[in-house]
C-alpha cells in the first residue's frame, strides 16, 4: 500500500470541488444515493492507494487501449491516481528482468493485499506454450499472483468468459479467469473492449467500502450490468412504434429508426454503453449506427449472427398503437407488450443462436 490518496491528490493540484465532483458522478453512474457521493469522497480521500498487479495475457491490448485512452481530466485518469500501478507490462517503463523483479517485489510487499487485474484469456493448450511471459505461461503466471490476490479484476469478454480467443475451435484451448481461479472474489467486467468508466466504478467501489460491487448472476457489477441496452436505447420508442431500418442506409436508418431488424442484440445485452457511452460520452454503436454486437456477453463472437436479427418478434404489436390513446394506459401496455415480445417463441424472423443469451 502506499500514502492516502488525499496526499496524491494534493500534489497534482486537484481541489476539492474537482474531488467532490467527481465522487458524486461516480455515485450517480453506480445509482448509489448522493450522500453515498460524500462517504466516497471521504473514503477515497483517506484510502492508501492500493497495490495494482495487472497481467496482459492472451490479449489484443484492445482492453488496456480502451482504459488508458481517455481525455483529460477524466475519471479514468483520476482513478489511475488512486491506485499504484506496479506491474503492467505493456505500459511500465520497466522491461524484461526489472519488470520481472517490480512484480515480485509488489507480490512480496503487499501479499494478500494486491489487486490482481487480468485481460485477456488464458490459453491452457501445449502447456500453456501458446502465451508466455519471461517464460512462464499465463496459467502458471495467473496460479502464482493470484495466491497473494485480495480480489481479481477480469478487464474484457476474454478475461471474462473467453472471448474471441475462446471461438470455434478455440485452437489454443483458451479459458477464463474463473475457470480457473476458485477461491478469491473475482469481478468480471466484460466488453470487447470495456467501458473505462466501469473499471473505475469498481476500483472506487473497492477504494471505498472495501470490498468488490454486488455482482449479477455472470460476475458482472450490477450497477453497471443490470440492464440491457435495448433497456436504455434512445432508438427504442421506434422499436415500440415498429419502426425499423431494413438496411443501413435506407430512410429508417436517416431517421434514426430502430436497428433491431438489422441485426441489434441489445436486447440480450448486458452492458451500460446506452447511458455511460464511449470516448469522454461522445457516442456508442447504436448511436452511431450500427446495431449492439453483444460483446460483453459469454458468448461473444461464436454466437454471432451480427446481422441476423434475434429471434425475438419484432414486429410492432396490434394494440400498442391503440392503447396510446388512453394515456397512462399506453405506457402500460406497450411494456407489456414488450415482454410478450421478449418470452414469444414463435417469430418470422430466421433464428440465431444469440437468443440463448436471454437466458
Ligand atoms: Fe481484445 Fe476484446 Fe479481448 Fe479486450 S476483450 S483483449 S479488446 S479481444
Ligand atoms: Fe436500440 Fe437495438 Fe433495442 Fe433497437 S433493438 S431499441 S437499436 S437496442
Ligand atoms: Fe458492445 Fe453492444 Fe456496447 S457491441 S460496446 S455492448 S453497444
Amino acid at each position: 500500500m502506499q500514502g492516502p490518496l488525499i496526499d496524491t491528490l494534493v500534489r497534482q493540484g486537484v481541489s476539492r470541488r474537482t474531488f467532490l465532483k467527481y465522487c458524486m458522478t461516480l455515485a450517480s453512474m453506480m445509482a448509489l444515493p448522493p450522500a453515498a457521493g460524500l462517504a466516497m469522497a471521504e473514503a477515497m480521500a483517506a484510502a492508501r492507494r492500493p497495490s495494482v498487479i495487472w497481467l496482459p495475457f492472451q490479449e489484443c491490448t484492445g482492453c488496456t487501449e480502451s482504459i488508458t485512452r481517455s481525455h483529460s481530466p477524466t475519471l479514468e485518469g483520476m482513478i489511475f491516481d488512486m491506485i499504484s500501478l506496479d506491474y503492467q507490462e505493456t505500459l511500465m517503463a520497466a522491461a524484461g528482468f526489472q519488470a520481472e523483479e517490480a512484480l515480485h517485489n509488489a507480490m512480496r510487499d503487499n501479499a494478500g493485499k494486491y489487486l490482481v487485474i487480468v485481460d485477456g484469456s488464458i490459453p491452457l493448450g501445449q502447456d500453456g506454450a501458446y502465451s508466455c511471459i519471461g517464460g512462464q505461461s499465463n496459467l502458471e503466471m495467473l496460479k502464482e499472483v493470484g495466491k497473494g490476490a485480495a480480489a481479481i479484476i477480469a478487464v474484457g469478454t476474454c478475461a471474462s468468459y473467453g472471448g474471441i480467443p475462446k471461438a470455434n475451435p478455440n485452437p489454443t484451448g483458451a479459458v477464463s479467469v474463473s475457470d480457473i481461479i476458485k477461491d478469491k472474489p473475482i469481478v468480471n467486467i466484460p466488453g470487447c473492449p470495456p467501458i473505462p468508466v466501469v473499471m473505475t466504478g469498481v476500483l472506487a467501489h473497492y477504494l471505498t467500502f472495501g470490498s468488490l460491487p454486488e455482482l449479477d448472476a455472470k460476475g458482472r457489477p450490477r450497477a453497471f450490468f443490470g440492464e440491457t441496452i435495448h433497456d436504455r436505447c434512445y432508438r427504442r420508442p421506434f422499436y415500440d412504434q415498429g419502426k425499423f431500418a431494413k438496411t443501413f442506409d435506407d430512410e429508417g436508418a436517416r431517421r434514426g429508426w430502430c436497428l433491431f431488424e438489422l441485426g441489434c442484440k441489445g436486447p440480450v445485452t448486458h452492458n451500460a454503453c446506452a447511458t455511460v457511452k464511449w470516448n469522454g460520452g461522445t457516442s456508442w454503436p447504436v448511436e452511431s449506427g450500427h446495431g449492439c454486437l453483444g460483446c460483453s456477453e459469454p458468448d461473444f463472437w461464436d454466437a454471432g449472427g451480427f446481422y441476423k436479427p434475434l429471434s425475438v418478434p419484432a414486429d410492432p404489436l396490434k394494440f400498442a398503437a391503440a392503447a396510446s390513446v388512453v394515456g397512462a394506459a399506453a405506457g402500460v401496455a406497450v411494456s407489456f407488450a414488450n415482454r410478450a415480445r421478449k418470452g414469444a417463441a414463435k417469430s418470422a424472423h430466421e433464428t440465431t443462436t444469440l437468443a440463448d443469451l436471454e437466458k
